[in-house]
């Protein structure tokens, strides 16, 4: 998940989406944007942004020591892994706990192959059989959702980005997951990640699959929690300028990931997480998973998006494109959340937690 570069990485491609037009034009079965919704969005980043303003292409300025910036209205990135491997992963997480014992980390782990995905658990989980004092600490989070895993016949021709369409594999990967973790006698929470790319077509089969259905599949096979959710698929359309309307590029098909390695973040997809987390969270409660968190990731740009997330139902929020945003927007955030809170007074006793970075 979002890594933090890391020296000797690539560095991650990031591509930022500035214009409406632009954004329009990454429209996908999965993200209706519309006008209305971008309206709604520019209104939302005016005013979590002081001091910025609307430019006439739509764009959003803001002067930074006298020049000029854009705030992104959204980004895709194509990050590749960029990490180690689990040897520099649990070194990492090794020194980080005995130096700060006050910390938690939460493992990304994942798979092109079930097989795959029960190895990447096995790790995590002899790790901590062998750093019991670590347990408790370390969640492991299985990404079922992401865009930079190839398709493998093992995963019944599902990449990764699809394998959280497909309620049966994620039960099948959560509840071995599940069986690892008892095996061993300790204690590993897990969370699963899904996708938010729910609707439209399946694979061409026009099979449209609800959100619910997947958060359902990985709580009753034991999931600890849900992560709500990893990026938006993309599809590339053009401008005609005959007809005035946005159009497929000529020849192209239309996949459930037209650049299977490139996925849409950023404040564009708040609102959808924010309606997604609602929606899962009441799911939740009437399904007997209401002790359950939801760990809310997609879009978050400011303070204000964070109590939106928490009052939605979220338990702990992730931020992933704005932190190269604005770099140092966790640790602002962190000094000064308490007081934010407080003075927003939120119902009922909030707890705020952040992941400062990500492991793979
Ligand atoms: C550069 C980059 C790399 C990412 N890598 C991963 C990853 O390896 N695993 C994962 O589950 N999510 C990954 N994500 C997705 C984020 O964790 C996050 O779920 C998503 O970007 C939506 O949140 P945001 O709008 O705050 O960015 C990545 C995102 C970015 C921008």
């Amino acid at each position: 998940m979002t890594p933090i570069p890391l020296r000797g990485n690539n560095p991650p491609w990031i591509k930022k989406i500035y214009t409406p037009a632009e954004l329009l034009s990454l429209q996908s079965d999965f993200l209706p944007i519309t006008e209305k919704s971008i309206t709604a969005l520019q209104q939302r980043l005016l005013r979590d942004n002081p001091g910025s303003y609307l430019k006439a292409d739509g764009s959003i300025g803001i002067l930074i020591d006298g020049q000029e910036r854009l705030i992104a209205l959204g980004n895709t990135n194509n990050a590749g892994l960029p990490n180690h491997g689990f040897d520099v992963s649990l070194e990492l997480a090794e020194g980080i706990l005995l130096e700060r014992p006050d910390k938690r980390i939460l493992f990304s782990t994942g798979g092109n192959t079930v097989e795959s995905y029960d190895n990447s658990i096995i790790v995590v989980a002899k790790f901590v059989k062998s750093h019991l004092i670590f347990e408790g600490k370390i969640f492991d989070e299985t990404n079922d959702s992401c865009p930079n895993q190839v398709t493998d016949s093992q995963l019944k021709g599902y990449s990764s980005a699809q394998v959280g369409r497909n309620p049966e594999l994620i039960y099948e990967i959560m509840s071995n997951a599940r069986k690892i973790i008892d095996k061993m006698g300790i204690q590993l929470p897990i969370s699963v990640k899904l996708t938010p790319n729910m609707g439209g077509n399946d694979r061409g089969s026009g099979k449209s699959v609800d959100i619910w259905d997947a958060a359902d599949a990985a709580l009753s096979a034991g999931a600890d929690a849900i992560t709500n959710a990893n990026t938006y698929a993309v599809i590339r359309y053009q401008f005609d300028s005959k007809t005035g309307k946005y159009v497929l590029r000529d020849g192209e098909k239309v996949p459930v990931h037209q650049y299977p390695n490139c996925g849409l973040g950023g404040a564009v997809i708040f609102d959808n997480t924010i309606a997604n987390t609602k929606y899962l969270r009441e799911k939740m409660v009437a399904n007997g998973y209401g002790d359950k968190p939801i760990f809310f990731t997609g879009g978050i740009s400011s303070p204000r998006d964070i109590a939106e997330a928490f009052m939605a139902g979220a338990s702990l929020v992730q931020v992933g494109n704005y932190k190269y945003e604005r770099l140092k927007f966790i640790s602002e955030i962190d000094r000064s959340i308490h007081e934010y809170f407080s003075s927003l007074q939120l119902p009922g006793q909030q707890e705020t937690k952040f992941l400062e970075s990500h492991i793979d």
